[in-house]
C-alpha cells in the first residue's frame, strides 16, 4: 500500500500525536507523519516528533511570512491531511484556503454540543449523561466543520473534570486515527 502524508499540528502534550505515530506504524494504516507543526517550542509533543526524527517547526505568531513559511513546508512534503491535535491557535482564512477539505481537528466534546474552551467543565455542569468526542473538518467557524467522526460514553454519578478527561482523551486516541483511516480510504 502506498501510504499518504499526515502533518500533525500540537501546542502541548501530544498524547494525540503519541497515538497517531503508534497506530501508523501498523501495515494497514494508511499514513505517515511526515511533519508536526507547533505553536510553541516547549510542547511536550516536539519530545516525539524528536524522538521519532519527524521533521517540525514552529509557528509562533500568525504573520504572513511565518505562516506562508509553513504553508510551503506542507506543500514540499506533499502532505494530504492536515491533523489539529491540541492546537491551541485560530487558523487564519489564508492558510485554510490553501488546503481546503484538508484539515481536521479533534474536539473533546459530542459536537455540535460544547463547542469552544473549558468543554469538561460545560459538560459537568449541564449534568449531560453521555458525553464523547468528534473529529471534524476545520473551517473558519470554531469547531463547526462536517463532522467525520464521533464515538460517546456514559458519564458516571461521581465524575470530575479529571476522569472525565482521562476517559474522553482514552478514547480520543482511537478514533482520531479511525477518523484518519475514514477519509484516507475513501
Ligand atoms: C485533546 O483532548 C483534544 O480534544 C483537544 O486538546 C487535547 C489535546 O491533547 N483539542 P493532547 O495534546 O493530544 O494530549
Amino acid at each position: 500500500m502506498v501510504k499518504k502524508n499526515l502533518c500533525v499540528f500540537i501546542s502541548g502534550k501530544g498524547s494525540n500525536l503519541a497515538a497517531i505515530i503508534k497506530n501508523s506504524r501498523t501495515y494497514n494504516f494508511p499514513a505517515n507523519i511526515k511533519l508536526i507543526i507547533s505553536s510553541n517550542l516547549n510542547a511536550k509533543g516536539l519530545v516525539l516528533a524528536k524522538k521519532n526524527s519527524i521533521p517540525f517547526f514552529i509557528l509562533k505568531q500568525r504573520n504572513l511570512r511565518s505562516e506562508n513559511k509553513i504553508i510551503n513546508e506542507i506543500k514540499k512534503r506533499k502532505i494530504d491531511l492536515i491533523c489539529l491535535a491540541g492546537y491551541m491557535k485560530i487558523l487564519s482564512k489564508n492558510f485554510l484556503n490553501s488546503f481546503p477539505e484538508s484539515i481536521i481537528n479533534i474536539h473533546p466534546s459530542l459536537l455540535p454540543k460544547f463547542k469552544g474552551l473549558k468543554t469538561y467543565e460545560k459538560i459537568l455542569s449541564q449534568n449531560e449523561k453521555k458525553t464523547g468526542c468528534t473529529v471534524h473538518y476545520v473551517n473558519q467557524k470554531l469547531d463547526s466543520g462536517k463532522i467525520i467522526h464521533r464515538k460517546f460514553f456514559f458519564l458516571d454519578d461521581n465524575e470530575n473534570i479529571k476522569s472525565l478527561k482521562d476517559k474522553t482523551q482514552k478514547l480520543e486516541h482511537s478514533v482520531y486515527s479511525e477518523a484518519i483511516i475514514k477519509i484516507l480510504r475513501n
